[in-house]
């Protein structure tokens, strides 16, 4: 029995409403062609996303209205073949135009989802339909990647996101029931810095975090113990796949009594899985972590930080048998280090390097927003970084501001080959938290022609200049 059927079929241990989205994918598919069944090519559409508004029950009393996928939030979870063929209709029915980025995957520029790659917009109205062929395999998800400048209901802000599993090869090891996770924040609005930099100060003292503030958040639907916990029983191996996709929130989650066996970074298997007592999971990231089930009792799966907590950034872990109000402890120790998963020999030669420093230029003439610039360039006035098919290249990537930047890579993944002083190789990621100060690099081949976009993916800094362009000679 495959580790699906026997999810699918061990019933009671399916514990979260996200994981019914397992059986549903015929569910999907029906949906899918109902409405064009006289259609012969709409016929042949494996997935139908409509993006249209909604309102979203996230706690007792607390309601958020948002734009998400077919109604709910996180969107569907699609789960498609690696180097299966698969079509993606995508209904548009807001009132602006609307883009789906198909995030992780290595798929063409016109299919990747971002119009600054040549994608289409989808008209407000209008439909589309995606074509590739999902790879590598592994947890990746998929997003809006329209722009929303300085209206905080649009893009990522909203809840247009959802994972997308590539199912192929990648074998986390054994586990009994796998959870989804998917982080957010709500009901964002302008906040003066100094505010942002209190409520990070505990874990990142350095950090004053961006200058937008929210009111709730959530893993998938639930603010903090609304919603089902995640029910476990004693000596079960549980399989989480965590996903921040908050549109500028980075979070450390914790599970007190537990630790994280990390398995993958952003849908890759590591070079050496370790237990961690911390997780941490800055935008765009994803991490797949085995939790052993060893303290029974229920239990808050949440931020480390207090504040983030009460806005609702937890879930309960309740072990069966066990109640009462669920417990949180402080971990002894809130760090990360990526290395530690990574091999810590050097990375293969690049080709090239090239160095990338990024510089807040603070704000631009009546803008009350800082400009984010790459080597004193900001989008769209920047230079593309010219690549050759085949070739290796490093990005030495020099962060000269007092903010956390998650860069972003899109249509290639790469291999980290520097985090300060530490050389190491193995660790394949396709977004990594350049910490202030800091100096990441990271290599990868150009073996996948047309444009590719990089960008730092908090939603205010790519909205702000914080985006270039890589492009294939010839
Ligand atoms: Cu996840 Cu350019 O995006
Ligand atoms: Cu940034």
């Amino acid at each position: 029995m495959n580790r699906r059927s026997f999810l699918l079929s061990a019933g009671g241990a399916v514990a979260h409403p996200l994981l019914s989205s397992l059986a549903p994918k015929s569910v999907l598919r029906a949906a899918a062609q109902s409405p064009a069944k006289s259609d012969a090519s709409r016929a042949a559409v494996d997935h139908t996303l409509t993006i249209q508004p909604c309102t979203l029950d996230i706690s007792p009393g607390v309601s958020v209205r948002t734009i998400g996928y077919n109604g709910q939030v996180p969107g569907p979870m699609l789960r498609l073949r690696q180097g299966k063929p698969v079509s993606i209709d995508v209904i548009n029915k807001t009132d602006h135009e609307e883009i789906v980025h198909w995030h992780g995957l290595a798929i063409d520029s016109q299919n990747d989802g971002a119009m600054e790659e040549g994608s289409p917009m989808i008209p407000a109205g209008g439909r589309h339909r995606y074509t590739f062929t999902p790879n590598p395999a592994g947890t990746r998800w998929y997003h809006t990647h329209a722009g929303a400048g300085a209206d905080l209901s649009r893009s990522t802000y909203t809840g247009q996101f959802g994972f997308l599993l590539v199912e192929g090869a990648n074998d986390p090891g054994h586990y009994d029931q796998e959870v989804f996770l998917a982080i957010h924040h709500w009901e964002p609005s302008f906040v003066p810095m100094a505010e942002t930099m209190q409520a990070m100060s505990a874990n990142h003292p350095a950090n004053p975090g961006s200058d937008v503030g929210y009111k709730y958040a959530t893993i998938n639907q639930h603010r903090l113990g609304a919603g089902e916990p995640i029910r476990v029983k004693q000596g079960q191996k549980v399989l989480m796949r965590l996903l921040n996709a908050s549109a500028t929130e980075n979070v450390v989650l914790a599970l007190p009594g537990h630790t994280f066996r990390v398995v993958a970074l952003d849908g890759n298997p590591v070079p050496n899985p370790k237990e961690v007592e911390v997780i941490s999971l800055a935008v765009a990231e994803r991490v797949d972590a085995i939790v052993e089930m060893n303290t029974p009792g229920v239990w808050v799966l949440g931020s480390t930080l207090e504040k983030a907590r009460q806005m609702g950034l937890g879930i309960v872990v309740e072990y069966a048998g066990k109640s009462g109000p669920p417990v949180w402890r402080d971990p002894k120790s809130a760090t990360w280090d990526y290395a530690q998963f990574a091999n810590n020999t050097p990375a293969a030669k690049p080709d090239e390097s090239v160095p990338l420093a990024f510089i807040d230029l603070g704000p631009q003439g009546d803008s009350k927003f800082d400009t984010w610039s790459i080597n004193g360039q900001s989008w769209p006035k920047i230079d593309p970084i010219k690549v050759q098919k085949g070739k290796r290249y490093r990005l030495v990537m020099q962060n000269a501001s007092n903010d956390q930047h998650p860069m972003h890579l899109h249509r290639h993944k790469f291999e980290v080959a520097a985090i300060g002083d530490s050389n190491i190789s193995g660790l394949k990621k396709d977004t990594i938290n350049v910490m202030p100060l800091e100096t990441v690099a990271v290599d990868f081949v150009a073996d996948n022609p047309g444009d590719t976009l990089f960008h730092c993916h908090m939603q205010l800094h790519m909205d702000f200049g914080f985006m270039q362009l890589i492009q294939y000679a010839g």
